[in-house]
């Protein structure tokens, strides 16, 4: 198999987990020249090399694009110059880290459920008396409403920020596909995205309100606080690692619900939502993976001499079917008890700091699809184009059909 042109980033990944389960069992670790990088495919490898930061750095865990134009280097540098969570390494990521936990834990998370479960079911509800629709669409949607929600960001400006989000989502994976022209159109779109989130962050900081901004805003770590830049950054690194990633995950889950006819099971209440979000998770993962770069000069790892600054993608996908790991992995099986957790949400000091509201939103868009539309079935083109682009795996568009549009129970 040829695995030096693997990437699956911005390809039609129809053959990803083929590939994968070739190469975990032929050559687990291969070097694409496509990516520059090392493939870290097996589950113990993936886990190994996340759960050691002291050999493995996280400063590139998005490659950060350069040879830009300035107007969209300023967007890069307002990111990767404010202490963003996902690109540090400790002791400043332990320090961020402690903040972002501190307003946003796993039982601090549950005071959201009331909002969020209040806008699936407005979105649910606003789809009820059509006959076909998009979840892809539904997802996007959801997904972006109730992180703006749970960061304190003022609903109305909702319609801004897909569009400024999609302009950054350019400006960070497409700067070898898109012209200068488009990325300075990019970047002058979204600069207002960076200027609301320092203003927000400066009220808040001024005036503390009932929302995270203001929580981390207050957080004290020995006697340190984010600057508000770093605030604004935080926020921003929450909204963008929590809006696609979540998005698909529930497309991806949808989709093989009903691909599988384990929709039905759902609707007569045979299959547990949860055990069906968290077997989604693992067997058609959203984030495909991320990066590490080689700390110091000649890392033995495996048998294979790393050099300094070499790259490691870590293929969160690969390490969710591994055979090694879980029986029949190929297969969608939410009824078979999983001796290991699936690493969807990565693993380690920077595994997901969102993933408990991941999970619930989840859980509620699922059940609330399930009750409103139990006749659910796969329309349009299938398999679903997939999104180009991005660390992020799902379709660009996944239409469903029902024949009892009614309205709101
Ligand atoms: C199903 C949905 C999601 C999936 C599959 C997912 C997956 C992941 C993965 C694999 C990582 C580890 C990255 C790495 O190893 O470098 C990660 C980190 C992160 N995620 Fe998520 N995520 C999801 C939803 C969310 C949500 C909803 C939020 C925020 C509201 C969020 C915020 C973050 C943040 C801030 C990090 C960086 C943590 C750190 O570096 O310390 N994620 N996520």
């Amino acid at each position: 198999m040829e695995l030096a042109t693997f990437n699956p980033f911005g390809q039609d990944h129809k053959d990803l987990y083929r590939t994968l389960e070739w190469a975990r069992t032929h050559q687990p670790i291969f070097f694409s020249e496509a990516l520059d990088a090392w493939c870290i495919t097996r589950y113990d490898d993936v886990r190994e090399i996340a759960g050691d930061p002291q050999r493995f750095s996280s400063k590139s865990a998005i490659i950060r694009p350069t040879g830009l134009p300035p107007e969209a280097t300023k967007i890069v540098d307002f990111i990767w110059d404010n202490l963003p969570i996902t690109l540090t390494d400790a002791p400043e990521h332990r320090f961020v880290r402690r903040v972002a936990h501190a307003g946003f834990g796993a039982r601090t998370t549950r005071r959201y459920e009331d909002g969020v479960r209040a806008i699936i079911q407005e979105e649910v509800d606003t789809r009820s008396s059509v006959s076909e629709f998009d979840i892809a669409e539904f997802a996007h949607v959801i997904a972006l409403r109730s992180v703006l929600h749970v960061m304190g960001i003022d609903p109305e400006t909702m319609g801004k920020w897909s569009g400024w989000l999609a302009d950054i989502h350019s400006i960070m994976f497409g700067s070898h596909t898109h012209t200068s022209d488009e990325l300075v159109a990019s970047g002058k779109r979204c600069a207002p995205a960076i200027d609301y989130l320092i203003d927000l962050a400066d009220r808040r900081i001024a005036s503390p309100q009932d929302d995270l901004a203001s929580a981390w805003g207050a957080v004290a770590i020995d006697g340190q606080k984010l600057s508000r830049s770093q605030l604004a950054n935080l926020l921003f690194s929450f909204i963008v690692a929590g809006w696609e990633s979540t998005a698909d995950a529930l497309s991806n889950i949808v989709h093989t619900l009903l691909r599988t006819g384990k929709w039905n099971d759902l609707v007569s209440g045979q299959l547990d939502v949860e055990a069906a979000v968290q077997e989604g998770l693992r067997f058609d993962t959203s984030v495909i993976g991320t990066f590490r770069t080689v700390v110091h000069k000649d890392t033995e790892f495996r048998g294979i001499g790393f050099k300094q600054a070499d790259l490691l993608l870590l293929l969160y996908c690969s390490a969710n079917h591994d055979e090694v790991q879980y029986k029949v992995p190929e297969t969608y099986d939410p009824y078979c008890p999983r001796s290991q957790a699936a690493m969807a949400f990565g693993y380690g000091i920077h595994n997901c700091a969102g993933a408990p509201l991941a999970k619930m939103e989840l859980n509620f868009a699922i059940d609330l699809l399930a009750q409103r539309f139990p006749d659910l079935e796969l329309s349009g083109r299938l398999p679903p184009a997939p999104r180009q682009l991005s660390i992020f795996r799902g379709p660009q568009s996944l239409h469903v059909k029902t024949n009892s549009p009614g309205l709101p129970g």
